[in-house]
């Protein structure tokens, strides 16, 4: 089977069910029950990032979800030694390396691979070498895909943030200016040999046109749909995009 035919998987973020729970410090509602729902409901892989101020995902969540969980978990981490520490203890079937800034909202944009080449290389060989795919969460730029592959990444995230926040804005020229980009180095991408994701603000609106792209393995979905399954519930909430996914593929 080539890379092309496989289905494209659906990756369900869980990030915002402990948001929820977070906002009232206690254990409700639990990450982990949504996650083996979202596994019932027919998502291909759990996604949770454990940040540095774990305003979300807590350790405990990441040990309960690799006990629990029959899907792959793709362990989402800054490239800091802690992280390291914690994914190599884990072994995880995915590692996503993703910048991280305290500040920030959400993850704002793409790793800085280019400039930070030599300490990335290292940092990543040891999570390699424990079996974990290791991916890099990238702006769509010719530069960082040359240098995620040079570095020895087998996976790159595609960052769908700028395509997603010009389609909520209206501003419909950059919005397919984004999706051109993000076409063009899939496929650039694809030809290094570099299995291609991507993700990050994801909606029903924005989902298709890039789960049309052949060279797509595995979209990363979070808080979409943690907000839909207030008014739908998760797992119907979940079947839909499938549903569009699938479409767009077909
Ligand atoms: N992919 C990556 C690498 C992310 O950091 C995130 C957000 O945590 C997502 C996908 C999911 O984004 P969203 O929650 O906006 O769907």
């Amino acid at each position: 089977m080539t890379q092309y035919e496989g289905r494209l998987r659906l990756g369900v973020n869980i990030d915002h069910v402990a948001t929820v729970r977070n906002a009232r410090g206690g254990d409700y509602p639990d990450p982990i029950r949504a996650a083996k729902l979202a596994e019932d409901a027919g998502a291909d892989g759990i996604t949770a990032h454990l940040r540095e101020d774990r305003r979300h995902i807590t350790d405990r969540d990441i040990d309960g979800l690799m006990e629990a969980l029959s899907v792959p978990l793709n362990f989402e981490m800054a490239a800091t030694e802690e992280m390291q520490r914690i994914a190599l203890r884990h072994k995880p079937h995915a590692v996503c390396i993703v910048p991280e800034k305290r500040e920030e909202r959400t993850t704002e944009g793409g790793l800085e691979v280019a400039n930070d080449e030599n300490r990335l290389a290292h940092f990543i060989a040891p999570l390699r070498d424990a079996g974990c795919r290791v991916s890099i969460f990238i702006a769509a730029d010719r530069r960082q895909i040359d240098a995620a592959h040079r570095i020895g990444a087998q996976v790159i995230e595609l960052h769908t943030g700028g395509y997603c926040d010009s389609y909520a804005e209206g501003d419909m020229d950059a919005h397919r200016a984004e999706l051109e980009k993000m076409r063009e180095m899939s496929t650039y991408a694809h030809s290094l040999g570099l299995e291609v994701h991507a993700g990050h603000g994801l909606t029903y609106d924005t989902v298709k046109p890039v789960a049309a792209f052949p060279e797509v393995m595995e979209l990363n979905i979070g808080h979409f749909l943690i907000g839909e399954a207030i008014f739908r519930g998760l797992a119907p909430a979940i079947t839909e995009m499938r549903r569009l996914m699938e479409d767009a593929r077909a």
